[in-house]
């Protein structure tokens, strides 16, 4: 039985102290999932001992050094993050990330200890000329480290027409990319680790369609980018988990 994750992504918002207390002191986890903010960087520190997970939304793939600019895992890891997301498609092409960054970044976050939020997604050219399964499962295929498993990996597919644009894919259309993601980890790690790791969608998940996505039997969680810097609307995606 995979226990479902439900993931506030704030990406680059929230510039005071006000606003991430106002949220905080407002988010109600529940019991039924577990619950994980991702701040920008700079407010890990409120968070810290906070009633969710937190995460952070990059990290370097170096340890500690010469390397302005960057936050190593370890540091994540300090400041008390739980989860660190790698290769989300805003960071692969406002930075040109690759997917064997992606895997580097990925391996950091395991090797410190943490749990490594990977994501993976066609773009809309890309399903129009049908080749989304092959985008996706070679993204699965080359970011994903040979030691991941289900205990320091997730996977989020996050399809990159969906995310912030109000339009998400179908609740069938989710499941079945969901069930070609699982079928490809089985395919490069085992089917063990497949059916045990979760797989989450990202994309305008809202109040208005979480229910259905989440109801999907390989949709095991949200990562969710616009609905999560609304309290109540994240409350009520957390609500919704059965
Ligand atoms: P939206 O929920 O705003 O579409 O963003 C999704 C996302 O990119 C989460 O990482």
């Amino acid at each position: 039985m995979r226990r479902k994750l439900i993931a506030g992504n704030w990406k680059m918002n929230f510039t005071s102290e006000e606003e991430v207390t106002n949220f905080m002191v407002n988010l109600v986890p529940g019991m039924l999932a577990d619950v994980l903010v991702c701040p920008p960087s700079i407010w890990l520190y409120m968070l810290k001992n906070s009633n969710c997970f937190i995460g952070a939304q990059d990290v370097s793939p170096h340890a500690l050094g010469a390397h302005t600019g960057d936050i190593a895992a370890s540091q994540l890891k300090a400041m008390g993050c739980k989860y660190v997301i790698v290769g989300h498609s805003e960071r692969r092409t406002d930075h040109n990330e690759t997917d064997e960054l992606v895997k580097q970044k990925a391996q950091a976050v395991i090797d410190a200890g943490m749990i490594a939020i990977i994501c993976v997604g066609e773009t809309l050219a890309q399903r129009e000329l049908g080749i989304t399964e092959e985008v996706v499962t070679t993204q699965v295929f080359r970011s994903v480290p040979e030691n991941a498993t289900p205990a320091n990996t997730v996977i989020a597919y996050e399809p990159v027409w969906a995310i912030g644009t109000g339009k998400n894919a179908t609740p069938d259309d989710a499941q079945a990319m969901h069930k070609i993601v699982r079928a490809q980890i089985a395919k490069q790690l085992s089917q063990g680790t497949a059916d045990s790791m979760r797989i989450l969608y990202g994309g305008s998940m809202k109040p208005a369609n979480a229910a259905g996505l989440l109801a999907m039997p390989d949709i095991d969680g949200g990562l969710i980018g616009g609905a999560s810097l609304l309290v109540d609307d994240f409350n009520s995606i957390i609500d919704m988990v059965q």
